[in-house]
């Protein structure tokens, strides 16, 4: 076990393979890897099934004090969402939810109300965390901050794959429009946009394949921890 307790916050846009990498990368340092992302997903969830408008801030406003949102990790290490008890691991992953996710992770009140949950893991043992604004917001003294990025066609592309290969394709002009889009909601809202936080390290994983940037990760975190 490691004996120093740590914090790694790796911020980004969509597709960059923040998540890919940061499980991979907690379980070679054996710390717990909390993918942020399906918090906010879990609250567009909940908007959907209640035919909410995301963008409507009161009636996402009114929602929030009846969800329970809970976060586990499985035996097998994987993190498992909850909405009010019922495992959603699997809707959160919708491809429909993404936008939900974005609109709802633009309101001060969603953000609030999943701020202390995201800050008390990072209290209670070593984590790799991975958002938009982990290194600017949720845990600004993280002892390594970084920011993964990627050409937005490159991710576009992995995206097309990925969904492809779990069964859902889609076509690939429509995930390059959609990407684009939650690229721009997610850097020009008003609240937490996304931005490099001023101490953290550029990774651009555009012509880096998978054991390249994790490598690379791996040798940041290390160096920086002093592991
Ligand atoms: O990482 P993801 O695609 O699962 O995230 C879903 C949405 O949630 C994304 O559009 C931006 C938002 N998000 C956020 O605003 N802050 C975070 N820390 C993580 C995600």
């Amino acid at each position: 076990m490691n004996e120093k307790r740590y914090a790694v916050a790796v911020d980004g846009p969509s597709g960059a393979g923040k998540s890919t990498l940061a499980k991979a990368a907690a379980q070679a340092l054996h710390i717990t890897y909390i993918d942020t992302g399906a918090i906010y997903r879990v609250i567009g969830v909940a908007a959907r099934r209640r035919g909410i408008d995301p963008k409507d801030e009161a009636a996402v406003a009114a929602l929030l004090p009846s969800l329970r949102v809970g976060l586990e990790h499985g035996a097998d290490g994987l993190q498992r969402m909850f909405l009010n008890g019922e495992d959603v691991t699997d809707e959160i992953r919708l491809p429909e939810i993404s936008l939900y996710a974005s609109a709802v992770s633009a309101q001060p009140k969603v953000r609030a109300f999943l701020l202390d949950m995201q800050r008390r893991f990072a209290r209670e043992r070593s984590v790799i965390m991975d958002g938009r604004d982990i290194g600017t917001v949720v845990l600004p003294d993280a002892e390594v901050k970084i920011f993964l990025t990627a050409d937005a066609a490159v991710r576009a592309q992995r995206r097309f794959l990925e969904l492809e290969q779990r069964g859902t394709p889609r076509p690939y002009d429509e995930v390059l429009a959609e990407l684009q889009e939650r690229d721009r909601q997610d850097t020009q809202r008003a609240i937490s946009p996304l931005v490099r936080a001023a101490d953290a390290l550029t990774v651009d994983t555009s012509a880096l394949d998978f054991k390249q940037s994790l490598a690379l990760l791996l040798q940041t975190i290390r160096e920086k921890v002093g592991l």
